[in-house]
């Protein structure tokens, strides 16, 4: 019996493990994985690299329109395209992290990759996250998390993943960079950073990978579960 498609939104400020938990998710069940930052972050880079300032809204909205981004799994991981480039690492850097939010704060950006979003979880079983996913992008989403963490763990994760990437970083500053992400990401009138009334909340402060994973891929398999019942 072929089971039911099933849309999975996360959602959750930055670093507080939605990535991490919806890739590894994504992969136990067998969907697909929609970063939805990851996306914002190409759209960044693009604006970035035409060096195109985040106020001059109308050449952005052209921009977006003649933009093509593509998540594309290959040999076991999601790669990030940019009008056919792979741009996987370069969308992690510093310049593009703090450029997203005020890109992904415009009305244009938001609604072609809104567009983009839905088509994908239209044919088959998503795992999406972002910070509107339950809000915005799929209101009727099978099931809703959000996924929270103290500033003090979320910053030490940053702190990981830039050292992995040969960057060293004062653990105060990355601190306060999260926290202006986050307060520009919850005030902006486009779809802020918002816990859907019907979401699960997940803190993940002191809770390891495989738990976050486990808690997610059980509630699912629940209702998976229902769903044959029915
Ligand atoms: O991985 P991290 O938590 O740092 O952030 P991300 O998920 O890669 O998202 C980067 C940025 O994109 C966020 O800070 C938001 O400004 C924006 N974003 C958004 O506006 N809406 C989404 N659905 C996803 C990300």
């Amino acid at each position: 019996m072929s089971q039911k498609r099933l849309v999975i939104a996360i959602d959750g400020p930055a670093a507080s493990g939605k990535s991490t938990t919806a890739k590894l998710v994504a992969e136990r069940l067998g969907f697909v994985h929609v970063d939805t930052g990851a996306m914002y972050r190409a759209i960044t880079l693009k604006v970035l690299q035409k060096k195109i300032g985040p106020q001059d809204t109308e050449r952005i909205a052209r921009l977006v329109e003649s933009t093509q981004i593509a998540l594309r799994r290959e040999s076991g991981t999601m790669r990030v395209f940019l009008d056919g480039k792979d741009v996987t690492d370069e969308i992690r850097s510093i310049e593009v992290t703090r450029a997203v939010s005020a890109v992904s704060s415009l009305r244009a950006v938001r609604q072609a990759m809104v567009r983009e979003q839905r088509r994908m979880g239209e044919a088959v079983s998503v795992v999406a996250e972002g910070r509107d996913i339950g809000t915005v992008v799929f209101p009727s989403a099978d099931l809703k998390f959000f996924v929270i963490a103290g500033i003090e763990a979320r910053a030490k994760r940053r702190q990981g993943d830039l050292l992995h990437q040969g960057v060293e970083t004062n653990l105060t500053e990355i601190e306060r960079a999260i926290e202006e992400r986050d307060a520009l990401d919850s005030s902006r009138e486009e779809s802020p950073l918002r816990k859907a009334a019907d979401a699960i909340e997940l803190d993940t402060s002191d809770m390891t990978i495989e738990a976050q994973v486990d808690f997610v891929v059980e509630h699912v398999r629940r209702m998976q579960k229902k769903h044959e019942a029915s």
